[in-house]
């Protein structure tokens, strides 16, 4: 039926935009990185999870959040009772953007230009996957999804209405990874829980 041709219309248009984006020559940051990034998960998901950029570890593999701040994210998100494989996961900036020092890619943050290029992918991903709701994670894909990362910590854990649909602000797991004091690491983590609890509430 009708239902069933739009499912296979749906399935062919996300492998089609996935294929794209690995081809994506829109903005500079193909040249250097390994790969692009697209994201993945079910395709009828009820939840997306929207992070930064690919690191270092998702440039050389071609999948998003398997480094440190993806390990993070999924225990997090299976302690506030979000499974990983059940979100479809992805990237505001689809190549990773770094400096190369001695042997080190160091991240660069993308311009916010390099962020609207990439947006049309983001967009893609939205109108096929159409989530229930989305966790924007960092300032990056605030910025994507809303227009303005202005003022992240006080909109973390509030679900903002937008073009997009709702859209849940949190921070990013690297952010949590870099706190150097250990009592902030907790306090900071626990909201970040607390915010995929939201998340896991409002799709179930
Ligand atoms: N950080 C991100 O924002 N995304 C990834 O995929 C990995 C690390």
């Amino acid at each position: 039926g009708l239902a069933d041709m739009r499912a296979v219309a749906t399935r062919d248009s996300l492998d089609s935009v996935h294929t794209q984006i690995r081809a994506c020559t829109r903005c500079a940051l193909c040249g250097p990185a390994t790969q692009a990034v697209p994201g993945e998960g079910p395709r009828d998901a009820a939840l997306m999870v929207v992070g930064e950029q690919p690191g270092d570890t998702e440039d050389r593999v071609g999948r998003p959040f398997v480094g440190p701040a993806g390990q993070m994210f999924d225990r997090i998100a299976a302690q506030a009772g979000l499974a990983r494989d059940q979100a479809y996961v992805t990237n505001a900036v689809k190549h990773f953007k770094f400096q190369q020092r001695g042997k080190r890619r160091m991240h660069e943050p993308a311009h916010k230009s390099e962020v609207m290029h990439c947006k049309w992918w983001l967009e893609a991903e939205v109108a096929l996957v159409k989530p229930k709701l989305i966790v924007a994670m960092g300032g990056t894909a605030l910025l994507a999804l809303t227009g303005t990362k202005e003022g992240i910590l006080k909109r973390r854990g509030q679900i903002e209405e937008t073009a997009h649909g709702p859209v849940l602000a949190t921070v990013h797991p690297s952010y949590l990874l870099r706190l150097p004091d250990e009592d902030a690491r907790e306090t900071y983590t626990a909201l970040f829980r607390q915010d995929l609890e939201k998340a896991a509430e409002y799709v179930s």
